[in-house]
C-alpha cells in the first residue's frame, strides 16, 4: 500500500520529451519520456472490494474525485479517478494509498503515439485506382516475410486461421478493402471497441463508443495491415491474413494514451477472447513496475502472449528499455532494417515488339515529360557501359529528335549537361537515364541544355530490362503520362547500407535489474502496409511499431502449425530458432549485442518445426555483485529419434554504457571493448533419447580486464548444434560491475537551483531572492509569468525513488552546497517524490507549494535531492544519493 510515484515536471514539453539528458546537449532524440495527468490515479483494489464502496469512502472522508475509468476485470480490480478537491490533492492521495480497500496506487503517466518514420504514404487518388504490383501472383516473396520465414509457413498454407489477435493501438480503418472493408462478426476486424472518442488527449476523460475506427490517426491502420492485410493492388499481403482482428483504440486525435486506458484496453482485449494481445506503444522507462507492465505481465501469466514495441530510442545507447515492453515475460520487439526498400515512383507503360503493355515506375526530372509515345534508343548496348554519351556519338547516329534516348548514368566520367549536350547535337529532345547503382531514382536537372524537352529517371535494373529487349532486336514504346496525372508505382529496391542488419532506432535493453530486454528482433525498418484511405492507401514507415505486430503474426502461424499458444512454449521456440545478427557498426564480423537484438531475427518457420525444445528462452547472469554463477537448462527431444547435440557459445560484441570520463550513458554506437565471457557446460556433447531430455548447467566466466566503472554489458548465445540438423541458441547477458555502484544515478554537475523563467537555466549563486505570488495550485502548477526558483535534476541511470525536499537555513543551521548537511527538511516539494524513472531530467518550478498541500513559509532553503541507488533498499538512508544545492530565500508577494 504505498504510492507509487507522485506527479513529475515537465518543463517547456517538445524539449523535455525530446532530450533525455541535458549535459550533453539537446540534440538527442530518443524516445518519449512519460508525461503525467496532474491528480489522477489507478488503485487497484484488495480482494471483495469494489469501485462503489471505494467511492463512498472518498466522500465519507470529503474527498472529492470524479472517477475516471471502471477497471473491474478478471485479472485487475480497480478504478481510476482524478482528485477534485484542489486544496490538498497529495495529501489525498497519500491518505488513499494508505486505506486497507487499496493493494496498490500508482499515478497516471501519458505515453505519446510512437514517433516511427513515415517513409513514404499514397498520393490518395493515384493509390486507390492505379497502385499496381509487380509480382505476379503465387508464392509470398514480401520481403518481410521471406527475412521471417513467414513465406514458408505460407507456402504451405498457414494463415493463422482460426487465432484471434487483440491489437491495442490508433483504431484501424477497417473500410479499406485490403482489412476487409467492414467491422464486426465475420470481418476481417471483427471485435474491439473505442475507448476514448476523438476529443481525448491522455489528460483529459476518455468517451468510449463502440466504434475502433481509425478517424483520424493512421499507425492503427499501418500496423493491423503488417498482421492481416488481404491481397491487394500492391500485391502484398500481411503475415497472417487469416486472423481474426480485434482494435482497442486509445489514442484520441491529439495527444498520447494513458495508463488506465491501456490497463482498461489490455484487459478488455483479454476477456474479449485474444489468443494474442499486441501494442506498438510505450515510453522510456527500464522498470517492470509500472502498472501496465504488471498488467502485462499478468496476462502472459494467464496464458495469452503479449508482444509489445522495444521503442525507438536506439540514439540513447545502453539501459533505455520502454514500459510496457519491459514487462517481465512480455515479448520485447527490435527492429531490423528491411532487405528491400519498398520506392515509390510515377507509373507508365511501354510495350515491346508486339507484347502488350508493361508498367514500369521512373521519376520526373527537370524539364518533366508531358504525355508522349515514343520509341526508345539506347546509346550503348551494354549496360555496364561506365562513359555512357560521355563524347560526341558517331556519324552514323540517326536523327534522335523522336525517340526516347536511354542513357546510363555516370558520375565520373563526365557530367550529366555533357551527355546533354552530346545528345542534343544529334538532335535529341528526350532522355531517359538508368540508375548504375541499386538505389532510388532522383529528379535531374538538363535546364542548362534549352534543347532537351523532357528528362526522368529510371531503376538500373529497368534500364538493363530495356537495353536487353533492344538488344534482341525488339522494338521498344514507352508511353508516358506527366507526371501530376501518372498512376503510383511501387518497386522494390535491395537495401544495401544496413538490410537484414538491426535498425538503427531499436531501443536497447537491458533494463535496470537486468532483465534480458529485447527478446527478438523482426523487420520494422521500412515496411510497407495499409494506411487509412483519405491518407492514401498504403504507406511505408519504420519503427519497432512495424516489427511488433509481424513478430505477433509470426506468433499466430507458429501456434497455428503447432497447436499451441502457451506463451512460455513460443518465446522458448522464438527466442532458439531466431537467427542472431552482425553488428552493423565497423567490420561485420561479430555478432551484435544481445542488449540490442535478443535473441537475433524471428524464423517463423524454424519455430514451427524445431523438434528440440529448451527450457529457457534466455539467460542473464546478472551484475558482479547479484552474479549467477550456473544457471542449468534442459534439452527436450520430441523427435522419433536420438540426437546428439554439441554445446558451444557465440560471443557478441561486449559494449561499454559510458564513456571514459562521462557519467551520462553513451549514446549510440557505444563504446565497445574487446573482451569476452567463457562458458563452461556441465557436457559439451550430450545424447537425448526421442522423448527424452537432459539438463546442461552453464558455468560463466565474465570478461576480465574490462573498467568495471564503465559497466560493460557482456552478451553471446549458447549454441545447441544438433545431430537432427537443428542449430538453436540461448541469447545471454551479464554486467561487469555494480548497478548499485553505477557512476552516479545524480548528475553532480546538473543537480543545483536555477531561474525557472530563464530558458538558459542558469546555475545560481548563494542567497537569490525569489519574489513569488503566493501558492494556490496544490499541483504546484506555476503561474506562467513569475520568476520561481526551480530545482534541476539530471538522473544518469533510472532510479526506483527521486526525492526533492525542503531544507530551512537560518543561522543555527548552515549548509555548503554539494553536502548535505544534517537539517532536517520540512518536507517534499509538490511534484516529488517520483517512483521508477528512466535516465531523464526533471525541471521544476517550486512555487512554495510542497507535496503535502502545505505552502512553506517565507525564508531561506535549499533543496536536497534524494535518488535511490539501483537496487538499493528505500528504508536504508546509506542506499541513496543525495545532493544538497546552493540555500535561495522565497518571499511572498
Ligand atoms: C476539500 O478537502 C478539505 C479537507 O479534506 C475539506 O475540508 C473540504 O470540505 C473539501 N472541499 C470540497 C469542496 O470537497
Ligand atoms: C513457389 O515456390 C516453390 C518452392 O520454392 C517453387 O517450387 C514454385 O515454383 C514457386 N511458384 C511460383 C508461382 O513462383
Ligand atoms: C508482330 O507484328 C508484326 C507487324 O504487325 C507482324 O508482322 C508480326 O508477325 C508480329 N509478330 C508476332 C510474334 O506476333
Ligand atoms: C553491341 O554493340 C557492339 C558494337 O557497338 C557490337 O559489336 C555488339 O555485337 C553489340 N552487342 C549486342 C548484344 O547487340
Ligand atoms: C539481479 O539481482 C537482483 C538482486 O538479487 C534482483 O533483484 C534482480 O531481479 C536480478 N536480476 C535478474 C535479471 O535476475
Ligand atoms: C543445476 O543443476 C544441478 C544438478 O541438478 C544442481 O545441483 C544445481 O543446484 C542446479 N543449479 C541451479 C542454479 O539451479
Ligand atoms: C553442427 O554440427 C555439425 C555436425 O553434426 C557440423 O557439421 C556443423 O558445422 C555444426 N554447425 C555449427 C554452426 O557449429
Ligand atoms: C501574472 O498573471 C496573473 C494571471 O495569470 C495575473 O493575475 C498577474 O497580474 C500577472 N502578474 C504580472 C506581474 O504580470
Ligand atoms: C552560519 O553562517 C553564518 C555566516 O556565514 C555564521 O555567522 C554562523 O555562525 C553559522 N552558523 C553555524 C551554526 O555554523
Amino acid at each position: 500500500m504505498k504510492l507509487q510515484y507522485a506527479l513529475l515536471a515537465l518543463f517547456g514539453g517538445a524539449l523535455a520529451q525530446d532530450a533525455p539528458h541535458l549535459s550533453h546537449g539537446l540534440d538527442a532524440v530518443a524516445d518519449v519520456e512519460p508525461s503525467m495527468v496532474p491528480g489522477a490515479y489507478i488503485v487497484e483494489f484488495e480482494d471483495n472490494e469494489d469501485a462503489g464502496s471505494f467511492y463512498g469512502d472518498l466522500r465519507s472522508q470529503n474527498m472529492e474525485a470524479e472517477p475516471r475509468l471502471d477497471l473491474t476485470y478478471s485479472l485487475f480490480k480497480g478504478c481510476s479517478f482524478q482528485l477534485k478537491n484542489t486544496s490538498d490533492v497529495d495529501v489525498a492521495a497519500q491518505r488513499i494509498s494508505e486505506m486497507p480497500k487499496i493493494r496498490k496506487m500508482w499515478p497516471v503517466r501519458i505515453h505519446e503515439i510512437p514517433k516511427d518514420e513515415l517513409i513514404w504514404a499514397g498520393n490518395a487518388e493515384a493509390a486507390r485506382s492505379s497502385l499496381r504490383k509487380r509480382q505476379e501472383p503465387g508464392n509470398d516473396t514480401f520481403s518481410p516475410h521471406v527475412m521471417t520465414q513467414v513465406d514458408k509457413l505460407r507456402a504451405e498454407g498457414f494463415t493463422g486461421a482460426g487465432i484471434r489477435i487483440g491489437v491495442v493501438d490508433s483504431g484501424v480503418d477497417y473500410n479499406h478493402p485490403a482489412l476487409g472493408g467492414c467491422f464486426g462478426e465475420g470481418c476481417l476486424i471483427s471485435y474491439g471497441t473505442d475507448l476514448v472518442g476523438d476529443e481525448y488527449n491522455g489528460g483529459n476523460t476518455p468517451v468510449p463508443d463502440p466504434d475502433p475506427l481509425e478517424s483520424c490517426g493512421s499507425h492503427g491502420t499501418h500496423v493491423a495491415g503488417i498482421i492481416a492485410a488481404q491481397e491487394n493492388e500492391l500485391g502484398f499481403t500481411g503475415a497472417a491474413p487469416g486472423v481474426t482482428l480485434g482494435m482497442y483504440r486509445v489514442f484520441g486525435c491529439n495527444g498520447g494514451a494513458s495508463d488506465d486506458v491501456l490497463i482498461a484496453a489490455f484487459n478488455r482485449a483479454f476477456e474479449d477472447g485474444s489468443d494474442i494481445i499486441t501494442a506498438s506503444i510505450g515510453s522510456a522507462s527500464g522498470w517492470s513496475e509500472s502498472p501496465w507492465a504488471v498488467l502485462a505481465q499478468r496476462i502472459v501469466e494467464a496464458g495469452v502472449p503479449v508482444t509489445i514495441a522495444a521503442g525507438n530510442g536506439g540514439s540513447a545507447g545502453l539501459f533505455y528499455s520502454s514500459t510496457a515492453a519491459d514487462g517481465k515475460e512480455v515479448t520485447a520487439v527490435a527492429s531490423v532494417d528491411n532487405t528491400e526498400t519498398p520506392i515509390i515512383l510515377s507509373g507508365a507503360t511501354f510495350r515491346a515488339g508486339n507484347g502488350s503493355a508493361e508498367s514500369f515506375g521512373w521519376q520526373d526530372g527537370f524539364p518533366s515529360y508531358g504525355n508522349v509515345s515514343l520509341p526508345l534508343w539506347a546509346v550503348s548496348n551494354n549496360t555496364e557501359v561506365e562513359d555512357d554519351a560521355c563524347n560526341a556519338l558517331p556519324d552514323d547516329t540517326p536523327d534522335l529528335a523522336n525517340y526516347m534516348v536511354l542513357i546510363r548514368e555516370t558520375w565520373t566520367s563526365c557530367s550529366l549537361f555533357e551527355q546533354a549536350q552530346n545528345l542534343a547535337a544529334k538532335g535529341a529532345r528526350y532522355i531517359m537515364v538508368y540508375s548504375s547503382v541499386p538505389d532510388v531514382p532522383i529528379p535531374l536537372n538538363v535546364q542548362s541544355v534549352p534543347e532537351i524537352i523532357s528528362i526522368g529517371m529510371v531503376t538500373s535494373e529497368q534500364g538493363a530490362e530495356w537495353v536487353n529487349l533492344l538488344n534482341e532486336g525488339k522494338r521498344v514504346t514507352v508511353d508516358m503520362t506527366e507526371y501530376f496525372r501518372a498512376p503510383a508505382f511501387l518497386d522494390f529496391i535491395p537495401s544495401t547500407a544496413r538490410g537484414g542488419l538491426l535498425s538503427e532506432f531499436t531501443s536497447w535493453g537491458p533494463t535496470w535489474e537486468v532483465d534480458l530486454k529485447p527478446q527478438v528482433a523482426a523487420p520494422g525498418g521500412n515496411i510497407l502496409s495499409t494506411y487509412p484511405l483519405n491518407l492514401g492507401g498504403y504507406a511505408v514507415e519504420s519503427g519497432t511499431s512495424m516489427s511488433c505486430p509481424l513478430t505477433a503474426a509470426a506468433y499466430a502461424l507458429v501456434a497455428e502449425a503447432r497447436g499451441t499458444l502457451d506463451p512460455s512454449t513460443l518465446e522458448r521456440l522464438f527466442s532458439s530458432t531466431a537467427s542472431p545478427k552482425v553488428w552493423a557498426e565497423g567490420s561485420r564480423d561479430r555478432l551484435a549485442p544481445v542488449a540490442q537484438q535478443g535473441a537475433g531475427l524471428i524464423q517463423a518457420y524454424d519455430a514451427a518445426y524445431a523438434t528440440t525444445i529448451l527450457s529457457v528462452a534466455s539467460i542473464s547472469f546478472n551484475d558482479t555483485d547479484n552474479f549467477v554463477p550456473s544457471a542449468n537448462f534442459t534439452i527436450e527431444n520430441l523427435g522419433s529419434e536420438e540426437v546428439t547435440y554439441e554445446l558451444d557459445h557465440r560471443q557478441a560484441v561486449t559494449m561499454y554504457t559510458f564513456k571514459e570520463g562521462e557519467l551520462y550513458p553513451a549514446s549510440y554506437p557505444n563504446p565497445i571493448a574487446d573482451a569476452y565471457a567463457a562458458l563452461e557446460f556441465s557436457e559439451s556433447k550430450v545424447t537425448v533419447p526421442a522423448g527424452g531430455s537432459k539438463e546442461i548447467t552453464v558455468i560463466p566466466t565474465p570478461p576480465s580486464g574490462l573498467d568495471e566503472k564503465l559497466l560493460p554489458v557482456y552478451s553471446g548465445y549458447i549454441t545447441v548444434n544438433g545431430t537432427s540438423g537443428e542449430l538453436l541458441s540461448i541469447p545471454y547477458l551479464g554486467v561487469v560491475g555494480s548497478m548499485y555502484a553505477a557512476p552516479s544515478v545524480l548528475d553532480p554537475d546538473w543537480v543545483f537551483v536555477s531561474n525557472w523563467s530563464d530558458f538558459m537555466l542558469p546555475k545560481l549563486v548563494e542567497n537569490t531572492v525569489f519574489t513569488i505570488p503566493y501558492p494556490t495550485d496544490p499541483t504546484g502548477e506555476p503561474q506562467i509569468n513569475a520568476t520561481y526558483p526551480a530545482s534541476v535534476i539530471q538522473l544518469n541511470v533510472g532510479t526506483a525513488l527521486l526525492r526533492c525536499d525542503l531544507v530551512p537555513h537560518n543561522d543555527s543551521a548552515n549548509a555548503t552546497a554539494g553536502d548535505v548537511s544534517k537539517v532536517p527538511p520540512i518536507g517534499s516539494i509538490a511534484r516529488f517524490p517520483v517512483e521508477f524513472t528512466s535516465r531523464r531530467y526533471f525541471i521544476t518550478a517550486f512555487t512554495g507549494m510542497l507535496a503535502d498541500g502545505s505552502v512553506a513559509p517565507e525564508g531561506r532553503y535549499s533543496f536536497r535531492v534524494r535518488a535511490l541507488k539501483i537496487f538499493g533498499d528505500a528504508a536504508k538512508e546509506e542506499d541513496y544519493e543525495a545532493v544538497e544545492t546552493v540555500p535561495f530565500e522565497i518571499v511572498y508577494t
